[in-house]
């Protein structure tokens, strides 16, 4: 995995036909998708449950592009092995999830994956200061995470734009999750975003077998995100 801040869509299966993830996989991909985003609920952590390790394994070999597991489960760190097994590029961990972020984000790195940070919209940044040299990628998060479908929480955008800022020259990716669309893409765009993971935003009006909106939709995103960068839509 290379890294560049260019726009990059990252549809979430959480969104997907969960009794069809292999084929709504290829489907997104075909249609433009850059990353995969695997949405690991312990009904714990968030207040609801998907699935775990073994499901991500499976569908490991649909996936083309890079496997972005979101792990909002607590404890965090006696999994971290199997989600790594499963073949995740990028293993993200909240924050909030325990005391000693420090240990999982080494530990991720550690397994071979790249190691990302998942931040609450009432957490602050002050939060991931110290351990700005052990991440990769950093996650704000713009809805209270556990569902798909709900409004994206626009006092996020300065956070971002903040963290831009804290991450300097580093190869940080930013990653949005929650809310995104081709309204809401431009905002946290503008503001050094470059991941921009979208659940409803993609899929709907779509399914397997018309996938042709999937294409439409990421299309929509990143248009409106790389308008806002001066990038080429
Ligand atoms: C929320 C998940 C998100 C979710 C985004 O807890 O982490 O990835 O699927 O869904 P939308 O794009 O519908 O807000
Ligand atoms: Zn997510």
């Amino acid at each position: 995995m290379s890294f560049d801040r260019s726009i990059k869509i990252a549809p979430s299966i959480l969104a997907a036909d969960f009794a069809n993830f292999g084929a709504e996989i290829r489907a997104v991909e075909a249609e433009g998708a850059d990353w995969i985003h695997v949405d690991v609920m312990d009904n714990h952590f968030v207040p609801n449950l998907t699935f775990g390790p073994a499901m991500c394994a499976a569908i490991r070999p649909h996936i083309k592009t890079v496997m972005d597991v979101h792990l909002m489960i607590s404890p965090v760190d006696a999994s971290l092995e199997a989600y790594a097994k499963a073949g995740a590029d990028v293993i993200t961990a909240h924050a909030e999830a325990g005391p000693h972020l420090h240990r999982t984000l080494q530990a991720i790195r550690a397994l071979g994956c790249k190691a990302g940070v998942a931040l609450n919209p009432a957490t602050p940044l002050s939060a991931i200061a110290h351990v700005m040299d052990l991440v990769d990628l950093v996650c704000i998060m713009t809805v209270n995470p556990g569902f798909g479908g709900q409004g994206f929480i626009h006092s996020q955008v300065d956070k971002v734009r903040d963290l831009r800022a804290m991450i300097a020259g580093r190869d940080v990716h930013i990653e949005i999750d929650g809310g995104v669309d081709a309204k809401t893409a431009p905002l946290v765009a503008a503001a050094g975003a470059d991941v921009l993971v979208a659940g409803s935003a993609v899929f709907r009006g779509g399914s397997v077998a018309e996938p042709a909106a999937y294409g439409d939709n990421i299309r929509a995103i990143r248009g409106a995100a790389e308008g806002a960068t001066g990038q080429m839509a």
